[in-house]
C-alpha cells in the first residue's frame, strides 16, 4: 500500500529517560519511520512549534518538569491535529481518561512490546493519512435547509417528497409502510404539517405498545365506572385529537375488536367512549405505518380487509436506507450539524475512507441505525472529524475493515511478547540481531540489564567447562569471579539431592 518514493514517515519521541527514548528510536528506526528525539516536555514542545509537524509523538506521562498531559495541551493547542500517543509506567484510569479527554490518540504501558509500539505507531500513521484525505470538507447539504426533518435526494425519496405533496391538501387516509427505522412517523408528521390542520393537533398513536384492553379507552376514552379502575370519565385520543390528525403506528398489532371500531371511525366519522351510550362526532384525520405485511395479514385474516382497503387510499413505501445510496452522506452531515448545534458533539467532518464505509454498509436498521453510529462516532472522535477508527466495530466488521484494523487493540491487550520479537530475530539469525533480541528482553523485564546478562554467561561458561570455576573465568575473560557472583543453583536447599 505505501508508495516507495514517498518519504518516511516522521516521528519524535518525548521522554526524559534517554535509555527509553533510545530504544523507542530503535524500536521505530526499524521499519521506515524516521525518528527525532526530545528531552523534555518543553523540548518538544518548542521542536513541534518549529516544525514541520512530525507525523506521530510519542509522549511520556511522567517526566521531570512538564508533565506529558501538559505537554498534549500545548501541542494540541498548536496543532489540534496532531497525533500524540502517551507512554506511561501507571496505568491508571485516571492516566487513560486525561489521555483520552486531552486527544491523545492512544497510550501504551510501560515497558513496552516493540510489536505493540510498531503496531500503535502503523495505526496512528493510517488514521493520519485518513485526517490528512479530509481536505476541505465540504457537508452535502446545510441542516437548516432541512426544516422537515426528512433529508433525501435520491429518485426513490423524491418519489416519496412528491406523494407528500399530493395528499397535504385533502384528508385523504395514508397507510405508510417499510421497514424499522426508515422515517414512517417523520413522514406521517410532514403530511400533518403541511395539512390545513397543521394548526390542530397531531397525536401518535403506538398500537403495538398499549395492552389490547386498554386500547380502546385509550382511543375512544370511557366513561366513570365502564371497567374496575375507571374511577373518572376519561377523554380519548380521537376526542382529544378533534380537527387535528391520528397517527396509528404499528397498525398490524391492532387486535380485532379494535380494528372494528377504527373502522367505524372511518365510515361513519363518530365514537363511542367504553361504557357509554353517546355517539360523539369526531373531526380527525387517519394516517397510519406499519412494518409488517397487511397484505399477508389480510390473507391469514388476522387483519380485517375493509379495514386494509380503509386505510389504505393512498400508499407511500418507505424505501430501505440501502436503497438511497447517495442520500447516505447527506444524512451523516444532517446528523452532525444538529449534533453540533445541540452541543452533543463537536465532529463536523468524516474522513472519505470512513464515508466510503458508511454508505457500503447495509443499514438494516435504517435511517435510526445511522444517526445512532454517527451519534456514537461524533463523541469518540478526537478531534473535529469522524475517522475509521472511530466507527462502531460491527460496522468495521461488516465492511470487511475488521482485519485492517486488528492491530488497533485497546492498550491493555496482551501481546506475545517473546513470540513477536523472537519473530522479528530468527529469519537470519546473527549475534546482532541475537543480542538486539535479548536486548530488547532485559529492557522490557526493566531493571538493570548486565547482571542478568553476566548471570546468563557465567552459567553457560560453567556449563561448558564442566564446573571448572578457574576455566570458565578464563573463557569469559575474568580473572577472578567471586562466589556470589555465580549463578544460584535452581533447586532450592530443602530439595537438594544427596
Ligand atoms: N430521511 C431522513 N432524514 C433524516 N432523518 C431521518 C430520515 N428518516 C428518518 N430519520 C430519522 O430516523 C429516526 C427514525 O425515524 P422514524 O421514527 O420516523 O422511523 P420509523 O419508520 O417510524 O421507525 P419504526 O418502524 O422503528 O417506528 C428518527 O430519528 C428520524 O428523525
Ligand atoms: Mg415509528
Amino acid at each position: 500500500m505505501s508508495d516507495p518514493a514517498a518519504k518516511p514517515p516522521t516521528i519524535l519521541v518525548i521522554d526524559d529517560d534517554a535509555e527509553i527514548r533510545y530504544s523507542l528510536t530503535r524500536v521505530l528506526g526499524s521499519r521506515r519511520y524516521q525518528v527525532t528525539e526530545a528531552a523534555s516536555g518543553e523540548q518538544g514542545i518548542a521542536m513541534v512549534k518549529k516544525g514541520p509537524w512530525p507525523d506521530l509523538v510519542f509522549l511520556d506521562v511522567r517526566m521531570s518538569g512538564m508533565s506529558g498531559i501538559e505537554a498534549l495541551q500545548h501541542i494540541r493547542s498548536v496543532n489540534p491535529k496532531q497525533l500524540v500517543v502517551l507512554m506511561t509506567a501507571f496505568g491508571t484510569a485516571q492516566t487513560a481518561i486525561e489521555a483520552m479527554k486531552y486527544g491523545a490518540f492512544d497510550y501504551v504501558m510501560k515497558p513496552f512490546d516493540p510489536a505493540k509500539v510498531l503496531s500503535l505507531a502503523e495505526n496512528a500513521l493510517k488514521a493520519h493519512a485518513d485526517l490528512r484525505a479530509v481536505g476541505d470538507y465540504k457537508p452535502t447539504i446545510n441542516a437548516d435547509d432541512y426544516r422537515e426533518g426528512i433529508v433525501g435526494s435520491s429518485p426513490v425519496m423524491q418519489d416519496v417528497f412528491k406523494v407528500i405533496g399530493q395528499v397535504t391538501a385533502s384528508d385523504v387516509t395514508v397507510m405508510i409502510t417499510g421497514e424499522s427505522g426508515t422515517g414512517k412517523e417523520l413522514v406521517a408528521r410532514s403530511i400533518w404539517k403541511h395539512s390545513h390542520r397543521a394548526g390542530k393537533p397531531f397525536i401518535a398513536v403506538n398500537c403495538a405498545a398499549i395492552p389490547d384492553n386498554l386500547i380502546e379507552s385509550e382511543l375512544f376514552g370511557h366513561e366513570k365506572g365502564s371497567f374496575t379502575g375507571a374511577t373518572g370519565q376519561r377523554l380519548g385520543k380521537f376526542e382529544l385529537c378533534d380537527g387535528g390528525t391520528i397517527f396509528l403506528d404499528e397498525i398490524g398489532d391492532m387486535a380485532l375488536a379494535t380494528q372494528t371500531k377504527i373502522l367505524r371511525v372511518l365510515q361513519q366519522g363518530d365514537i363511542q367512549r367504553v361504557g357509554g351510550t353517546e355517539t360523539i362526532k369526531v373531526d380527525v384525520r387517519i394516517l397510519a405505518a406499519t412494518n409488517k405485511d397487511l397484505e399477508e395479514m389480510v390473507r391469514a385474516k388476522t387483519f380485517r380487509e375493509d379495514l386494509y382497503y380503509r386505510l389504505n387510499v393512498v400508499r407511500i413505501r418507505m424505501p430501505a436506507l440501502r436503497e438511497r445510496g447517495d442520500d447516505v452522506p447527506q444524512i451523516v452531515d444532517f446528523c452532525l450539524q444538529n449534533l453540533f448545534k445541540q452541543r452533543k458533539a463537536r465532529a463536523s467532518k468524516v474522513s472519505p475512507e470512513a464515508m466510503a464505509i458508511l454508505v457500503r454498509y447495509r443499514w438494516p436498521g435504517n435511517v435510526r441505525e445511522l444517526e445512532n453510529v454517527i451519534y456514537r462516532s461524533a463523541v469518540i472522535a478526537q478531534g473535529e472529524t469522524i475517522l475509521v477508527k472511530n466507527l462502531p466495530s460491527e460496522i468495521l466488521e461488516t465492511a470487511g475493515e475488521g482485519d485492517a484494523l486488528a492491530g488497533e487493540l485497546p492498550a491493555t491487550t496482551p501481546v506475545p511478547t517473546r513470540a513477536a520479537s523472537l519473530e522479528r530475530a530468527l529469519p537470519t539469525l546473527t549475534l546482532v540481531r541475537a543480542l538486539d533480541f535479548v536486548y530488547d528482553e532485559l529492557v522490557q523485564k526493566g531493571g538493570p540489564l548486565m547482571p542478568p546478562l553476566t548471570a546468563a554467561m557465567l552459567e553457560r561458561a560453567l556449563k561448558a567447562a564442566a564446573g571448572d570455576h578457574a576455566k570458565a573465568n578464563a573463557q569469559l575473560g575474568l580473572i577472578e569471579s567471586k562466589p556470589e557472583e555465580l549463578p544460584k543453583k535452581k533447586s532450592a536447599p530443602t530439595k537438594r539431592k544427596t
